[in-house]
Parts: structure tokens; sequence; C-alpha cells
């Protein structure tokens, strides 16, 4: 049978037209968007021609046209302009004359207009070897109700190959149909299946662990529709959770229409990859989300530059993948970068990315040290909160000092330092710093992540450690806390409990609450608060004015009348006990810390006395 090449033929000599002509016997696997067979065919008719070649499939992977040209001019029954929302069930692949894998604007008004499955431009890296662009609808809309579309590339032919064409058509409908789940910003809400292994820990451990990672999830905002714990000794090297497992995973995803599959741990590249070709779902790992999170959530320049390049370093073993293909739907948990950008899903592109990134870091990191030089000069003491995420740190320090941070019921709600001036009650004064929320099984290539928070950490004079005081698993979120601040060389600093949400037990009755409270309590050197209800407050105020009363001492000055700053400052610091001018210059008995004491020290007119 004859078959048509479509398009405009003239002066194409007859072998050339026969050679298109072939292209029609081409079978392509149902699953796959291409074969090595076909690209280079195409590949090397474009050359001869001079000429853009398209060629159609059907989800059989049958050939049901080629044209020759503008891919705009076929006009086919299959290919027709469409007015539902579905995707036609038609794939075009298709070159450039230059060669370049670009997907243009024509392209995409095609791929709009034809509501293909799938379009992809086809070239030729500088080796020779194949490259392609692929473009698609990622199932949300824009803000003037035209469907949204993903690029995604340039791509290897081995990634190209990778591509499970069904299981990405399948989520693009199901995102497509699913346009009434949205969130806030009106983005279609994912759905996600957790799963994760106890391997011989406690199995409560394991569950707490999920807990968590529901919340995460939460935090990223897609919706949790099912959950799995597996008991197994190690996890399978080829899918982390026995074959079993995924089966159900498989049936319960179809059931619940789910987009992703959420382990609780770390993956390698290679079981994500087979998880997702055996689901043909999106398959995250807890790094990957957390990484998602503090995407959202980087507010310093040097955060963001942080979270950007522990994202690229993630992403570059794991690019062969059908998942960061799928993250470009829907929600697009797993794909967004720091701010509204996109992470960059090309390996070289990456890796120059990845340059640069740690270039701009080093030269933030030499600001953040001049900063924080001019801090210390100030010589106002530091108070750094810290705790388990969620404990309401920043609720806190809103409490304390009115500053807007940003506070939430979700995991990670902070990421960078937030530093505010506090007055306590005796007048004196000290900045207070907010600081990212610590978790258990924090991925250590996230640790960079948190230096500028760690540093300022070091640099406290006093720790509040908040603890949200109504956690069933208080005891265990210290311990985690501590351990970071044992990583980073702080954990003898000198610490104030504050065991927060306290309102939540008075509020279900005294007695089994108070009793919670009283075990965590034990000798530690705490104060009971609620930074929502302004509870225990003022307490918590004065506890930190007397450990900073307790860290000075007493001096008596002669100052020079020309030290007229030193004594402003020392004003200032409410650290002025008496003040007598005589002929000689100003006599002062002031109490002060170190770092004060050493300017005094040149103006000292008896030995210091210690309280
Ligand atoms: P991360 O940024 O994740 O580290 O969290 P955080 O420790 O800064 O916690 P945040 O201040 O964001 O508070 C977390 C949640 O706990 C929010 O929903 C707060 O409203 C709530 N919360 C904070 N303090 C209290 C409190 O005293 N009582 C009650 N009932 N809820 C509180």
């Amino acid at each position: 049978m004859k078959h048509e090449v479509y398009g405009d033929l003239t002066n194409v000599k007859g072998y050339l037209v026969k050679e298109l002509e072939a292209i029609y016997e081409e079978i392509v696997p149902r699953e796959q968007l291409t074969t090595p067979e076909l690209d280079e065919k195409l590949l090397d008719l474009t050359d001869a021609l001079g000429r853009e070649i398209a060629v159609y499939l059907s989800r059989q992977g049958r050939v049901l046209a080629v044209s020759v040209g503008d891919n705009a001019t076929v006009d086919l029954p299959e290919v027709k302009s469409r007015k539902t929302l579905r995707l036609s069930g038609v794939r075009c692949l298709h070159t450039h004359p230059s060669g370049d894998t670009e997907l243009s604007g024509p392209d995409l008004s095609s791929l709009r207009r034809l509501r293909f499955d799938v379009m992809a431009a086809l070239g030729r890296d500088d080796d020779g070897s194949v490259c392609g662009t692929i473009g698609f609808f990622s199932g949300t809309k824009r803000s003037d109700g035209t469907p949204e579309l993903s690029v995604v590339g340039s791509l290897h032919e081995a990634q190209l190959l990778k591509i499970h064409v069904g299981a990405l058509t399948a989520s693009i409908n199901k995102h497509l149909a699913a346009g009434e789940r949205t969130n806030a910003t009106g983005k279609v809400r994912e759905t996600a299946i957790l799963a994760g292994l106890e391997t011989g820990c406690r199995t409560t451990a394991a569950e707490d662990s999920l807990a968590e990672l529901r919340r995460l999830v939460d935090t990223a905002g897609a919706d949790v529709v099912g959950t799995c714990l597996q008991r197994k000794e190690k996890p399978d090297a080829a899918f982390f959770l026995g074959r079993g497992k995924v089966h159900e995973i498989a049936m319960a995803a179809q059931e619940t229409d789910a987009t992703m599959l959420v382990l609780d741990d770390e993956i390698t590249p290679s079981q994500q990859r087979n998880l997702e070709s055996e689901l043909g779902l999106k398959v995250l790992d807890r790094t990957a989300l957390i990484l998602d999170i503090f995407a959202q959530r980087a507010r310093t320049r040097e955060g963001k530059l942080q979270v950007e390049l522990a994202q690229l370093r993630y992403l570059l073993p794991r690019l062969g993948g059908l998942g960061f293909v799928l993250s470009r739907l829907g929600g697009g948990i797993g794909a967004r970068g720091p701010g509204e950008s996109k992470l960059e899903l090309d390996r070289r592109r990456i890796r120059t990315r990845i340059h640069i990134v740690e270039e701009q870091i080093r030269d933030v990191q030499k600001n953040r040290t001049l900063h924080q030089r001019r801090r210390r000069n100030s010589t106002l003491p530091l108070v750094a909160l810290v705790g388990y995420t969620n404990a309401g740190k920043s609720t806190l320090l809103n409490r304390l000092t009115g500053a807007e941070a940003f506070a939430e019921d979700k995991l990670f709600a902070t990421l960078d330092p937030l530093t505010r001036h506090l007055t306590l009650t005796d007048g004196q004064e000290c900045l207070l710093t907010d600081t990212v929320g610590f978790i258990q099984k924090l991925p250590h290539t996230l640790v960079p992540a948190f230096q500028a928070t760690l540093e300022e950490v070091q640099e406290a004079d006093l720790l509040l450690h908040v603890v949200d005081g109504t956690s069933p698993q208080a005891e265990q979120q210290i311990s985690a806390v501590i351990d970071v601040l044992r990583d980073i060389g702080t954990e003898t600093k000198p610490t104030l409990y504050v065991f927060n949400k306290v309102d939540q037990i008075e509020e279900a009755g005294s007695g089994a609450g108070d009793h919670a409270f009283a075990a965590l309590l034990r000798d530690r050197e705490s104060v009971l608060v609620s930074a929502l209800s302004g509870q225990g407050i003022e307490a918590l105020l004065e506890k930190i004015a007397a450990f900073f009363r307790r860290q000075r001492r007493t001096m008596e000055l002669l100052l020079p009348f020309s030290a007229g700053a030193l004594l402003s400052r020392l004003h200032t610091l409410h650290a002025v006990q008496k003040e007598e001018y005589t002929g000689e210059g100003i006599r002062v008995t002031a109490r002060v810390d170190d770092e004060l004491a050493k300017q005094c020290e040149p103006f000292a007119c008896q030995p210091e006395q210690n309280p």
C-alpha cells in the first residue's frame, strides 16, 4: 500500500520520497516515544532535504502521517484541531533543518492547538549523538485560562528512550481531569502514597517517621491518599521496597489516582528509576521532598543559593528518570527551584549552573562575615531560638518582638535566620534570632543549606530551646535537636528550655497534661509559655534578663569627658548603675559583660568586683 507523504515535495528527488514513504513501515513500541532507527532516519533525511520532517504516531506506536515542511500544515482527521480538554492520543516527532532541538513558538502553538500527547524536537549534539527536547501539557492553567505547557530538554537519546509515554499521558490526563483539586495558589494538588521500611527498628519509630513524612508532604502542597509500611531486613537493591509491595502500591495508585510515591528514606537513582518505570508514577524520597520545601521557603540570597546547589547536586545523577519529567505536571513537586523558577533539567546547563552558584555562595559568604562582624561590634548579646520544626519558634519570635516572621502550621516555615531587637523586663537589650527547625533524619546533603542559620547559633550567648510540650515525641525531638547542636559544637552553650503550647494543655483540662510537662521539665532550666496566647512570656523575658544580669560584673570607672561615646554606649546597653560628674571626669558604676569590660578596661579606677 502506498502511503502519502504530506507537505511540499517539489524538487524532492524520487529516491528520497521513497525513503520518506518507508517511514510508515516503522513501528515504535507503544510505551516508547521513539526508536534509535526512526531518529536516525529522520535526521539523515532532514540533512538530505534541508527541510523539517514531522512524524505523527498513534498511542499504539503506528505511524499515522509523515510530513515535510512546517508541521502546522498537516491536515489529518486524527490531528485536527480539538475542542475537548483530553489529549489527542497522537504524538509528534519532528526535526528542524537547522539541527537545533529547541521547541519554537509555532511548535508550541501546534502542540497546544492539536493537543498532542507529547511533542519532541530531535537534533544532534556536538558529538553527533541524537538528542531532543520534549513539550507536553503540564495539567495546570495559566492565569488567562489557557493550559500551561512544560518543556524539558535537551535530553540525550537514552533519556528520550526511557520516557514512558503511557505513564506520562495517563498522568497528564489525570491532572487535566483533576482541575477542581486546586490549592490556594490555584495549582492542581498532587496526590501521594507514602511508603517506609521498618528495618529492624521499632515499629513506633517507623510509624512516627511516616507521620512526620505526611506533614512534610502536606507542607509541600500534596494530599496523602495512602500509606504503607513494610517490615524488611534491608532495602531491596533494585526497588528499595519488596516486589510484592511495589505491586500493591501500583494497584493502590490506580484506585486512588495517586500522582506520586514518596519514600521515607533516601533511595538510589537506580531504585528511583526502577520504581518510576514499574509504577508509571513520579517517585520522590525524603531528601527531594525536603529540598522542594526548602526551595519554596528560602528567603535570603544565601539560603536560596544553598538550596539550589543542593537541588542541582541531587538532580544530576537522577536526570534519566521519568520522575523529573513527571515533576513538571500539576504542582510540580520535585522540580521547583527557589522562588518561582523551575529547576533546569539539562545536564550540561546544570553543571554550568553549579559552578555559578558555588561562586555566588562564596561571594555572599564573604559579605555575611562582614555583616556578622558589624553585629558583634554592637556588643548586644545574642539569643538564638532553636527547636524541632513546628515547635513554635517563629510564633515566639513574633510574640516577643512583633517581627513578621513567617509562622504557619507547616513544617519548616523558617529557613533563614531572622534577627530582631528585644527589650527585656529590666530595660536591657539583646538580639533575638530565629533558626530553621531541626528534624530527625536530616539528610547530610542539606547541612550546608543551614550554614547561615547554624552560624548564628554558634555566635549566640544564650539558646532558647523551644519545645512543643504537647507533642508525644517531645523527648525524642529534644534529643534530635541536641544531636545537631553537638554536631556543630554548641551543645554546651547556656540553654533555657521553653516548653510551648501550654494553652493546649489547659484546654484539655489540667491533670494529664501537667503530668506530661512535669516529665519533660526534669532538672532543666525551663519556663512554660504559650507563644500564641502570651501566657508565660513575662516570665520568659525575666529569665533571659536574669541570665544576662548574672553574666555581668560591676566595674568602677573614671571616664574622661572625651569618652562620651563609651558613656552613651553604656547607657544604651542599660549598664550604668551610678553616674557622677566630678572635676576629674565622670565617675561611673557599670554592670558589664566580657566584651564591654574590654572597652572599659583603660578607665577602670579600682579592681573589678564580682557580684
Ligand atoms: P519551623 O519553621 O518549621 O521550624 O516551625 P516553628 O518552630 O517556627 O513553628 P511556628 O512558629 O511556625 O509554629 C508552628 C505551628 O504551631 C503554627 O501553627 C502555630 O500557630 C502553632 N503554635 C505556635 N505556638 C503555639 C502555642 O503556644 N499554642 C498553640 N496552640 N499553637 C502554637
